[in-house]
């Protein structure tokens, strides 16, 4: 199973090229299916499916050729069958917050859901190994990265707060049972929690694997959404992803003479070169701007045939792990690679299973290993690309 992760700045070309992705593998022969985590949608757009193909009632995915599925998520769909405790719950309190019940539906479903929903099937399709290939057309960069840190997450509340929250639901059911018109959780709403989180457990470790999921940043030759790749690069880096290969997309063609695209041609060479500069050890992929929109088969077969023209969709292009754990002597080492940032940005923190670091609006709980977790944090250092935590056994004094 192979699981390609598309993303990138608002309107740089991620669905065109995920599509034109799907549609080269399944022809290569990959059973693959193309799933949008966008909740804007566009990828029927970008395939130019007719709406009632979209979705028949009962199944999740269309069918677009032999060997080739798309999937838009529908999170209203969805959550009946995924959600049913949680919602029904989250709608009652809604309902008696004043909340009418066609307004309380909508409200309660919560920032997080659709990626969450995303991932059940992700991990459903990993584990029934349903298809060959999962390819991820993925929302804007900051959605994205929402997206991949919800496992961690997860794994922190079951962990840390899950459990204490049942005990005291179940302690104030038996004596404080009137004392506010907001009713409590019922025990199906845990257990529906409980089985949901066994639905997506493992899933954590298959995007960290470079050996399965990696993801592509598509770019455009422009100063704005290079700087946010180079953002985007540090970020999946700190979340543990593997980025395997940029994209440009965008180029203006040497056919194109007209004197009025001179500069542009100049300010998108300058960008290109910055590129290459930036992304060392990744391989850059160009993607020259065709002569019309990206749209149906045909478009997208153009991209797919100029983007993959000399390279293969599937291999790894990249298989560094972002974390690397050593031991030096007596002292413990993490490696975390984070391009790209400055000293002052990171904040660090250590808890018993855990290193915590935060770079900006984003926090990853990095679990230690067995042998880390007497250690304690003695000092940080950025040494060119790589981000170097050294712990100390504080038993061994
Ligand atoms: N190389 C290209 N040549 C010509 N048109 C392109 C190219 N790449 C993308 N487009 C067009 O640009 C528009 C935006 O592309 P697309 O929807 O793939 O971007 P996106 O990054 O998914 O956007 P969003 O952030 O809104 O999801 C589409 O109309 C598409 O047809
Ligand atoms: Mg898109």
């Amino acid at each position: 199973m192979r699981i390609l992760l598309y993303t990138g700045k608002g309107g740089v070309g991620k669905t065109s090229v995920a599509a034109a992705t799907g549609l080269k593998l399944s022809r290569q022969g990959y059973k693959t299916v193309v799933i949008s985590l966008d909740s804007a949608h566009s990828l029927a757009d970008a395939f130019d499916l007719d709406n009632d193909l979209i979705r028949q009632p009962d199944d999740p995915v269309c069918q677009i050729d032999d060997r080739l599925w798309m999937q838009e998520i529908n999170i209203q769909k969805d959550i009946k069958q995924y959600w049913a405790e949680i919602q029904s719950y989250l709608q009652t309190v809604l309902n008696v917050s004043g909340l009418d019940e066609v307004v309380a539906e909508e409200v309660a479903i919560f920032p997080g859901m659709e990626e969450v929903c995303a991932l059940l099937y992700i991990n459903q399709y990993y584990r029934q190994k349903s298809y060959d290939v999962i390819i991820l057309d993925c929302a804007p960069t900051g959605e994205s990265l929402r997206f991949v840190s919800i496992p961690t997450v997860l794994n922190w509340y079951m962990k840390h707060i899950f459990k204490l929250e049942r005990k005291l639901a179940g302690v104030a059911r038996t004596f404080v049972k009137k004392i506010s018109s907001v009713p409590l959780p019922k025990d199906d709403y845990f257990q529906n929690l409980e089985n949901l989180f066994d639905q997506i457990e493992g899933i954590d470790e298959v995007l960290a694997n470079p050996e399965i999921t990696t993801v592509r940043l598509v770019t455009n030759p422009e100063k704005m959404v290079i700087t946010e790749t180079q953002r985007a690069f540090m970020y999946f880096c700190l979340y543990g992803l593997t980025v395997d290969a940029v994209i440009i997309n965008r180029i203006l063609p040497d056919t194109v003479g007209e004197p009025f695209f001179n500069s542009w041609k100049q300010t998108q060479q300058r960008y290109i070169d910055e590129a290459s500069q930036y992304f060392t050890n990744v391989p850059i992929w160009k993607i020259y701007l065709l002569d019309d929109e990206v749209l149906g088969i045909d478009g997208l077969t153009r991209l797919g045939d100029q983007l993959y023209a000399d390279v293969d969709p599937v291999a790894f292009y990249r298989t560094e792990k972002s974390y690397q754990f050593h031991k030096v002597d007596d002292q413990y080492q993490i490696s975390l690679l984070l391009p790209f940032i400055e000293k002052g940005e990171v904040q660090l923190a250590k808890r018993a299973e855990e290193v915590i670091v935060q770079v900006g609006g984003f926090r990853q709980h990095i679990p230690l290993p067995r042998s880390f977790m007497n250690a304690e944090p003695s000092s940080a250092k950025l040494t060119g690309d790589r981000l170097v935590i050294t712990l100390a056994d504080v038993q061994s004094g």
